[in-house]
């Protein structure tokens, strides 16, 4: 059975002439264990989808079903117990509340549940420890990093261990190695089995997802499985110079640029000299 199952879901905003259609008759069925990068223009619907699949909001049309349970046309209450046991989020802008120290931020759904204080502090210092912020737990969120604040918001995400983690532009706020340590603490999450879906604009994070779903005008245009570690090919199609592995990352960029200007220039031939180049350039670089 699929975890997420939607059938002709669509999600409409305004009324008459001014309607907007913010999903258009998506059909889109997700296993337990998958990794999703969901990616696309702004406001070719992304967010609007991780609501209606995180139970924040209702689609207007179609069938959603979540573990074989219909819950399209629950109420709001039912929604949020929903919510709450299965789903944990994470945004772009943290949400983490300034008032609160760090360990209570991730404590505090658990007091919502009706959890005892002993427990839910044990549980949220546990958790702080697995996203590495052991040594941070009394620090407000105005004294944590973006990607130590993002961290804190992970782990709040898991304190009911949910069985799906949705993140919408999760890295949006973070320079690129906040945002690979972010990612890295996801990739965990996800080989620890938990259902992740993610939203980004980064084509290089779709390495972490074992599926990537590009979506433009409310509906999805592609949808194809990657392997872990590789860009997805459509993600890779649209970027500007991307390698194929991991290897050499910092230099790659630059390397792969070199080659494809040089196959450009080239006949096929001519391919091993412009590798030659290329390695040449790397040993400059690095030279430097
Ligand atoms: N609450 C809302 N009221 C009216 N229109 C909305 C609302 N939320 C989203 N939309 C519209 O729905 C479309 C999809 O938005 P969204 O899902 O936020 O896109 P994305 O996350 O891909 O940028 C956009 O045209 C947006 O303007
Ligand atoms: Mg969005």
């Amino acid at each position: 059975m699929a975890l997420i199952e939607l059938k002709d879901v669509s999600k409409l905003y305004g009324f008459g002439d001014a309607t907007s259609v913010a999903l258009d008759e998506v059909n889109l069925t997700i296993e337990q264990g998958e990794c999703v990068a969901i990616m696309g223009p702004s406001g070719s619907g992304k967010s609007t989808l991780m609501n209606v699949i995180g139970l924040l909001d209702r689609p207007t049309h179609g069938n959603y079903h979540l573990s074989g349970k219909r819950v399209s046309r629950l109420g709001s209450n039912q929604r949020a117990r929903l919510r709450r046991d299965k789903i944990g989020f994470i945004f772009q802008s943290f949400n983490l509340l300034p008032r609160l120290t760090a360990v209570d931020n991730v404590a505090l759904p658990l007091l919502y549940k009706g959890v005892s204080f002993t427990k839910r502090v044990k549980k949220a210092w546990d958790l702080l420890e697995r996203v590495g912020l052991g040594d941070r737990a009394y620090y407000y969120p105005r004294q944590l990093s973006g990607g130590q604040a993002q961290s804190v918001a992970i782990a709040r995400a898991l304190v009911n261990d949910p069985q799906l983690i949705i993140a919408d532009e999760p890295t949006g706020n973070l320079d690129s190695n906040s945002s690979r340590l972010v990612m890295e603490l996801l990739s965990e999450i996800h080989k620890t089995g938990n259902t992740v879906l993610f939203v980004t604009h980064n084509p290089e994070l779709t390495r972490f997802a074992t599926r990537v779903v590009y979506m433009q005008d409310g509906a999805i245009k592609y949808d194809e499985q990657t392997k872990l570690g590789e860009v997805g090919r459509y993600a890779r199609s649209v970027m500007y110079a991307v390698p194929e592995t991991t290897e050499e990352d910092d230099l790659a960029g630059v390397s792969v640029l070199i080659n494809a200007l040089h196959q450009q220039a080239a006949p096929k031939a001519k391919k091993k000299t412009a590798r030659a180049k290329k390695t040449t350039t790397k040993r400059k670089r690095v030279a430097k």
